[in-house]
């Protein structure tokens, strides 16, 4: 199940510019999702990037350069006849000029007839024409493909789109649902948030390339009968901010979750499951195949002895029903175990604790016979954006101060990348 990202408009996010002093082409061909263009430019300059808008003249059908230089505070350029200055160049080759400084092109909305102009090298118009004249080395080029589903569906655009990906043309997309035209199907445009957070995910380095990391996420639900049960505060937002950093990281992702109210981040595999029981068996039988366990969920420690299988009723006697409750299995618990023995995933728990937090994370770590515990103060932390981490290992600790919670999973993500590193290098 996936669900709409909404990475950026929480403050945290904005506060943390990821794309600060990154310049950024935006190029837009033809299609209805230009209205979409207008929306992403306005957030990747919220996120910090310089954006140099380029149109082609189908594009310009269906929204104005006027919206798009509003947006991206710069002149918007249309044709490779244009002569005015590119960064105080004023050699009349705007088709050079605009990559030279650029970290990378992105082509939002990539119509069907723009990807296959980009296949054959062709350049009649601006914009394919810097994409050729791009040094390729240095300015990546990105595109988020916009058609009808038959359009994208057709022999010709998936032989495109192969071949592309073969140059090293990285797709963003497209997504399937709603068409503009009215039908259903895959080629959508990714949305603005998704496709800004696909841009900030390309730029972040790759510690965890080719690795598989599985994640616990958010509260497990104990039902009582079939409108109650027991469960807690646990938003999910750490665990997926985690999964978010490792997918960054360039890790294959797969993310466990209790129920929780918070968007799939890109790229990462969820497995929606409601009690701890459900929670072990989706994890259990992955972990041997995993590179990378990190156990972030509050698992509920007990659960209900026995299910009633109708609503629980006030019965006229005034006496509250009394429930017995049976304990849950520890999954970290579990996985390290197997680790111990198979020598992977390497296991990273957390530890919510109202007080006391490095001793009682200390002896947690212990206790799991884990490598490292993460501990943070439960009551302060859940639901919220941001958070303090102490990471405990065999020796020593390490304070991460308070910052949001992607930034800290991205520093605990880098942390746990070095230990691998650490353990796989030969002494
Ligand atoms: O023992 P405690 O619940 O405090 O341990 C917390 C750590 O253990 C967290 O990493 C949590 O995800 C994990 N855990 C688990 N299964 C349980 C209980 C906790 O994986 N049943």
């Amino acid at each position: 199940m996936t669900h709409p990202s909404d990475s950026t408009t929480t403050p945290a996010d904005a506060a943390r510019a990821d794309l600060h002093g990154r310049h950024v082409v935006l190029g837009l061909s033809g299609g209805i999702a230009c209205y979409k263009a207008a929306e992403l430019a306005r957030a990747l300059v919220k996120a910090g990037a310089t954006v140099q808008v380029v149109m082609t003249e189908a594009a310009e059908q269906f929204i104005t350069p006027v919206t798009m230089q509003a947006l991206s505070g710069r002149p918007v350029f249309t044709s490779a006849w244009d002569t005015r200055d590119v960064d105080g160049n004023a050699n009349n080759m705007a088709h050079i000029n605009l990559t030279r400084h650029a970290d990378a092109v992105l082509v939002a909305p990539a119509s069907a007839d723009f990807m296959a102009k980009l296949l054959h090298g062709r350049a009649d118009d601006l914009l394919s024409l810097l994409c050729l004249a791009r040094p390729i080395e240095t300015c990546p080029l990105l595109i988020a493909p916009a058609m009808n589903r038959e359009m994208w569906a057709h022999p010709a655009t998936q032989r495109n789109v192969a071949q592309l990906r073969a140059d090293g043309t990285h797709l963003l997309g497209p997504d399937s649902g709603e068409q503009a035209c009215g039908e259903v199907g895959e080629g959508r445009m990714l949305e603005p948030e998704q496709l800004l957070e696909e841009l900030i995910g390309f730029f972040r380095p790759k510690p965890l390339a080719g690795k598989r990391v599985l994640i616990t996420a958010g509260p497990t639900f104990e039902p009582i009968d079939p409108v109650r049960g027991i469960t807690n505060l646990s938003s999910g937002k750490m665990g997926f901010a985690i999964a978010r950093a490792a997918a960054e990281a360039g890790a294959e992702v797969t993310l466990v979750t209790g129920p929780v109210h918070v968007g799939t981040p890109r790229g990462v595999r969820r497995i929606d499951v409601r009690t701890a029981l459900q929670m072990a068996d989706a994890v259990i039988p992955l972990a041997p195949t995993q590179d990378v366990f990190i156990a972030t969920a509050a698992v509920a420690d007990w659960r209900p002895a026995t299910l009633a299988e109708q609503k629980i009723k006030k019965n006229g006697s005034k006496v509250a029903p009394t429930f017995e409750l049976t304990e849950n299995p520890d999954i970290l618990a579990a996985v390290a175990k197997q680790a111990l023995v198979e020598g992977h995933p390497f296991c990273v728990g957390f530890a919510a604790e109202s007080h006391d937090l490095l001793k009682h994370a200390r002896e947690k770590r212990e206790r799991k016979q884990i490598p490292l515990i993460v501990g943070n103060l439960g009551p302060a932390t859940f639901g919220r954006d941001d958070n303090a981490l102490v990471l405990v290992d065999a020796h020593s600790h390490r304070d991460l101060p308070p910052a949001d919670k992607l930034t800290l999973a991205r520093w605990l993500i880098t942390d746990i990348a070095q230990r691998l590193q650490s353990t796989e290098t030969p002494l």
